[in-house]
């Protein structure tokens, strides 16, 4: 990167008096950061240049000249030879400057008919197109490692909680099935927001388009744009896109750090439901005992910048007059961390979901304790004619009861259940068995090991035809 005291204005240098102070040079120069869109920008170039050529305002040799100097500079780029250049403020400007040095006066003429407020909303709609693509394969990934995780711990029981106290008893299967339906939710709204990052800015031109007989529909098509936009200063002020993508993503990190939370309390010395491979934690400098859950925890740190990039981009918005302001070179960084966050969390837990092993043993014990059951003896009492509210009230006292003798539901004698209700029976022990409770609630979304496998199943038919 080039900084000197002077800089030339080369872009605009026509109407400048005095060059631009150096600090302001680099306090508007965005390079820095937009770089990333350069494979973008390039793409964006090509295509307006084929669209220029089609309709005549272009040669065929300076197409195609064009082409080859783009085509070497991003090959330059690849390799990491490209000298940019503060000075020349942006990715776009850095580019365009680079082909007039190789392809001489040409190459100035690739800027007809477009401006950078349609070109940058145009590279950072290609970029983020890119972007979703690989996250809607990273949140099926996940989801897959959901699935597989699922299948095996269908029968395993665990204690279901509300208000974090031992609620139903539940099979860890069906609570890694929630997750999987959090993830589909989360895929759709990527889907949907992807509809409307979808489409072509470019032929706007600075604001109100431009004189030339561009083809906008032309260049939509090469880049596989659904259609140009409709309105030029909606176009080149509009971030809607960026702001629909990181509410969708700060809800996909909402959700991963719910199950962080668990998984972080799951894996602590009193729960101890779960372990998780030594690979995804670190120690402790100074506590040799410690395993920490590095990786969970991380993930639930790091939905607060997510959120925080929301904020700013909503903000960054607020009050804006049309058309494009320079303000809007502000949405690339939260942009691009936003994106980051989610790659990284995302592929933490696709890596991570699968390895997770249960502690079935823990779990089962856990469940037994806090009188899971006790809904299933109330359901029990109405099948023997009680009514809902008086079972409630039957069971409420055994399980005073129990608190207070140590004993669970199903440890107690027949006599003494029947001390509560006359109606109790032999039979009440098939209800209070943990296996019992889960296996009974067997209806679509339901926590029974049947219909965790069909939930499964299904869920695999959704993830087949994607
Ligand atoms: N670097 C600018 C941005 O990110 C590109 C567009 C600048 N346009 C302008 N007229 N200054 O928004």
């Amino acid at each position: 990167m080039t900084d000197t005291n002077k800089t030339t204005n080369q872009q605009w240098g026509g109407r400048f008096s005095e060059p631009v102070d150096a600090f302001v040079a680099r306090f508007t120069a965005s390079v820095e950061f937009d770089q990333r869109m350069a494979k973008q920008d390039i793409q964006g170039s090509i295509a307006h240049g084929k669209m220029l050529a089609s309709v005549g305002v272009l040669t065929e040799e300076e197409r195609d000249q064009i082409i080859q100097g783009l085509t070497e500079i991003e090959e330059e780029i690849a390799r990491g030879e490209f000298a940019w250049s503060i000075e020349l403020e942006d990715v776009h400007m850095n580019i365009e400057a680079r082909l007039t040095q190789k392809i001489g006066i040409t190459g100035k003429k690739l800027h007809t008919g477009r401006s950078r407020n349609d070109q940058v909303a145009t590279d950072i709609r290609l970029y983020l197109r890119d972007e979703v693509d690989f996250l809607l394969e990273e949140v099926t990934r996940l989801q897959q490692g959901i699935l597989s995780l699922a299948e095996k711990e269908a029968n395993t029981i665990m204690p279901g909680f509300t208000h974090l106290q031992t609620a139903q008893p539940v099979t860890f299967g069906h609570h890694l099935m929630a997750w999987y339906e959090m993830m589909q939710r989360d895929y759709e709204r990527l889907v949907d927001c992807r509809k409307r990052i979808n489409i072509l800015p470019l032929g706007a031109a600075a604001l109100a388009g431009t004189t030339y007989p561009i083809d906008r529909n032309m260049t939509a098509e090469l880049l596989g744009f659904e259609r140009p936009t409709y309105n030029s200063l909606d176009s080149v002020s509009d971030r809607d896109f960026a702001i629909e993508f990181t509410s969708a993503a700060s809800i996909i990190m909402m959700h991963m750090s719910r199950w962080a939370e668990e998984m972080v309390m799951w894996a602590s010395a009193q729960f101890n439901f779960i372990y998780l491979p030594d690979r995804f934690c670190t120690g402790s400098s100074i506590m040799p005992q410690k395993k920490n859950p590095d990786v969970p925890e991380l993930v639930r740190g790091k939905t607060g910048r997510v959120y925080g990039h929301l904020m700013g981009l909503l903000t960054l918005m607020k009050s804006q007059c049309l058309a494009y302001n320079k303000d809007n070179q502000e949405d690339k960084e939260p942009l691009f961390d936003t994106v980051d966050t989610l790659r990284g969390s995302l592929r933490a837990f696709a890596d991570m979901i699968p390895a997770i092993e249960s502690r079935k043993d823990n779990m089962y014990e856990a469940a037994r304790r806090g009188f899971s059951t006790a809904t299933d003896l109330a359901d029990y009492l109405v099948r023997k004619g009680a009514a809902f509210r008086d079972a409630h009230e039957v069971v409420g006292k055994a399980v005073g009861y129990g608190v207070k003798e140590g004993k669970d539901l199903s440890e107690m004698t027949l006599q003494e259940l029947k001390s509560f209700g006359e109606m109790i029976e032999q039979d009440v022990f098939d209800v209070l068995t943990l296996e019992g409770s889960v296996a009974a609630r067997d209806h679509i979304g339901g926590t029974a090991p049947a219909q965790v496998i069909k939930a499964v199943t299904r869920a695999k038919q959704e993830l087949a035809v994607r």
